[in-house]
């Protein structure tokens, strides 16, 4: 990576995010459907090849390696090594340019703003405390620019409290995950059981369920003039009961 800002963690999402398995687990998360929401998102805002594009919480780069590639100058900032090591190499195998910084998303090193600002596929709402989750929000609102975007992917809370599975199971390259998932304390909570070559490991996440009015409410404490909502990659209206995403489009 390019650069790296100190880092004083050891939770559960600076353990799961480092772990090889995290991308086998979420193997279906793929680059069609980064395809599917960057393509939404150029399509909505109408930004211009050129511009500015910082991917928060970027992970192995699927997103910012696709808008790197239709031109954009794409910074991708990510707390684990791992993934951002898979984003270098993305990079490279894609013959496309990305600038990569290690950090943890509470401290946000950058010091000049960005035309378009990206938070996707649930990568807020993991701290225990709601002051750290909204501030997290709030931050990273500020780093577009005036006229700038700001795009939140987030889980619909209402969705997943109706449809929650209880449990499951996904084998992938040999390895049979186990996966049990309960709500407790307004958060979303998720054991994720495996044994791989070097015995049996337990992972876990813990999201914070924010509904639809908390985080609209957020975004309307940072001054923004226009939200849309979709409620999934393919560009649907939100609808609180019925989408799986709350995704955001901020300006
Ligand atoms: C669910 S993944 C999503 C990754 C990517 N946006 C995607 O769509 O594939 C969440 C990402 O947030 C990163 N992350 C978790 N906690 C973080 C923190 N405190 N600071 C910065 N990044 C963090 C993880 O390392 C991981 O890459």
């Amino acid at each position: 990576m390019d650069s790296e800002i100190p880092i004083n963690s050891n939770k559960w999402f600076q353990n799961w995010f480092d772990s090889e398995h995290y991308l086998k687990l979420y193997h279906g998360r793929d680059n069609s459907e980064a395809g599917k929401l960057a393509k939404l998102i150029c399509k909505s805002t109408g930004i211009q090849s050129g511009s500015s594009v910082l991917d928060l919480g970027c992970g192995a780069g699927r997103h910012a390696i696709m808008f790197s590639k239709l031109g954009f100058k794409v910074t991708g900032y990510d707390l684990s090594r791992h993934l951002l090591l898979e984003a270098k190499s993305g990079a490279i195998c894609q013959e496309t340019k990305l600038s990569l910084v290690r950090g943890d998303i509470r401290n946000l090193p950058f010091k000049s703003k960005f035309d378009l600002v990206l938070n996707i596929f649930t990568s807020w709402g993991y701290f225990e405390s709601d002051l750290e989750n909204l501030a997290v929000l709030k931050n990273a609102v500020s780093l577009k620019r005036d006229g700038g975007f700001f795009v939140l992917d987030f889980l619909n809370a209402e969705y997943v409290k109706k449809n929650l599975i209880p449990s499951s199971i996904t084998e992938f390259q040999g390895v049979t995950y186990s996966e049990e998932r309960s709500i407790r304390d307004e958060r979303v909570i998720k054991s994720i059981k495996f044994c791989d070559g070097n015995g049996e490991k337990c992972f876990k996440e813990s999201v914070r369920l924010f509904d639809h009015d908390q985080i609209i409410e957020v975004f309307k404490e940072t001054g923004v003039s226009n939200i849309s909502l979709f409620g999934d990659y393919d560009g649907s209206r939100f609808e609180k009961s019925n989408s799986p995403r709350i995704i955001c489009l901020v300006s």
